[in-house]
């Protein structure tokens, strides 16, 4: 006789039950309850497939079938009681459904382990993150588009060491992120594509000994195929790292752009003006508008750069196959999943509805000596000055410019012969700033037209 009263799963071998902290620290229901739906999703198919192999009888397959959806409209529906004493959401749904079904349920789990099902039910869930990721990647890029087309040709200052650098255009800017969330949405793809192998069957470690058939449930479950060692397939969560470090890199280039913005709307620069509905106020300070979405945006990078350090410490030591440590893969990943979703919709919102202050962008583009370089490239072009020498005249114009306190184009055609006796009037034409970025027609530069190409170019990939 089993006694049933110290473990209901596994009351036979067991005389006594779980201490209290013994299952405070083993049970993960409180969180693997988010499972649920891959967890019955993975059953109906390992049930449909035991029958159709003769493994169940039909009868009892469709038992468990109509029990499983019992079991999900419960869990849907709120009324579930989720037991800790029954640890995970594995068998959480299997008791509840021996519950509802009787005997039949008893012969779900045969040819499969928790260890299969976990995994299975993890890259289901994973992979439905990389969708959600995947179109909230796209939102936003076709946010930063609309903002690019419609400012293909406003001058701003393009900076580098955030110092004055060579004017740019706003379109160009915003194509910058374009092209980074453009990576970031393909190694979403890249990464849906290497996950997509099903684990079950794989059973606890070496596979099963009844006829299964992988396949079947692979396909059913909308893998690509059947993963070829059962070993690793239990063991692997490459697949969460994977996800985690694509976050990583996405959640990084949120916070850049949520740095930018935090800058811009600032009352010194100006150059953005966030919406109300993407912004709060001060309880004290009246004047305050404060970027506080952008600066959670830009937060965010922590935890879930925090995730992929965490997982990787728990799967850097562990031996095949499946060792408990795994279990705590999961938290990681949710709260990585959750802030990276919430993170790509903030911004794709912020983004929408800000609106660029163009006279301020171009008061700003024409300051700070920011067309030296044009000055130099004129002199090596014009008059074949070497690129060095440029430099130097150059240079020195600029510290004549700065100790007037005037601008390069204030300079008078004499001031700049006292430098190079060779500069004529033609000079100034490269001096303005619009003619500047005009002039920077190289494949990806910052010219209105070369904006104007790649935003068309996104256009036609996206829709195609
Ligand atoms: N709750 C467990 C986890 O998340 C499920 C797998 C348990 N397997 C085992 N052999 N104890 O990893």
């Amino acid at each position: 006789m089993t006694d049933q009263s110290s473990n209901q799963m596994w009351g036979g071998r067991f005389a006594a039950g779980p201490d209290a902290i013994m299952e405070a620290i083993n049970a993960s229901i409180g969180f693997d309850k988010r499972m649920a739906a891959q967890d019955i999703a993975g059953s109906r198919a390992h049930a449909a497939m035991l029958a159709a192999t003769g493994v169940i009888t039909d009868n009892d397959a469709e038992a468990i079938r109509e029990g499983l959806l019992t079991v999900l409209s419960e869990i849907e529906g709120g009324t579930f009681q989720f037991s800790t004493a029954l640890e995970d959401i594995h068998m959480n749904v299997e008791a509840r459904l021996k519950e509802i079904i009787g005997e039949p349920a008893g012969r779900l789990h045969t040819g499969r382990s928790r260890n299969d099902q976990v995994a299975t039910d993890f890259k289901l869930w994973v992979r439905d993150q990389l969708d959600a990721a995947e179109s909230g990647l796209l939102a936003l890029i076709r946010a930063l588009l609309s903002q690019a087309e419609a400012g293909a040709d406003w001058v701003m200052p393009g900076f580098t060491h955030l110092q004055t650098a060579q004017p740019v255009t706003w379109g160009h800017h915003m194509m910058a992120y374009v092209e980074m969330f453009g990576r970031d949405l393909s190694r979403v793809r890249d990464a849906r594509v290497r996950m997509n192998e099903s684990p079950l069957g794989s059973a606890a470690l070496a596979g099963t000994s009844f006829p299964i058939d992988r396949e079947m449930t692979a396909s059913a479950l909308g893998f690509d195929r059947p993963t070829a060692n059962s070993l690793d397939a239990v063991s692997d969560r490459d697949f969460a790292l994977e996800f985690l470090s694509v976050a990583s890199i996405c959640a990084m280039h949120l916070s850049r752009f949520a740095e930018e913005l935090v800058i811009w709307s600032s009352a010194q620069f100006r150059f953005v003006t966030l919406s109300d509905r993407f912004s709060t106020g001060s309880s004290i300070m009246p004047q305050k508008k404060n970027p506080d979405a952008a600066e959670l945006i830009r937060a965010k990078v922590g935890r879930i750069f925090g995730a992929n350090t965490a997982l990787m410490m728990v799967m850097k030591g562990l031996p095949l196959a499946y060792s408990k440590d795994m279990q705590e893969d999961k938290e990681q990943v949710f709260d990585a999943a959750d802030n990276w979703m919430l993170a790509l919709a903030a911004m794709e919102g912020m983004v929408k509805d800000m609106s660029a202050n163009r006279e301020a962008l171009a008061a700003a583009a024409g300051s700070g000596f920011s067309t030296a370089t044009d000055l130099a490239d004129w002199l090596v072009r014009v008059l074949k000055v070497p690129f060095r020498d440029a430099h130097h005249v150059t240079g020195t114009l600029v510290a004549m410019a700065e100790s007037r306190g005037c601008d390069l184009p204030d300079l008078s055609l004499e001031d700049m012969q006292g430098v190079h006796d060779g500069i004529t009037e033609d000079v100034f034409s490269v001096l303005g700033v619009e003619n500047s970025v005009n002039s920077r027609m190289s494949y990806g530069g910052t010219a209105p037209a070369q904006v104007r190409a790649q935003v068309a170019r996104w256009k036609e990939m996206l829709e195609g």
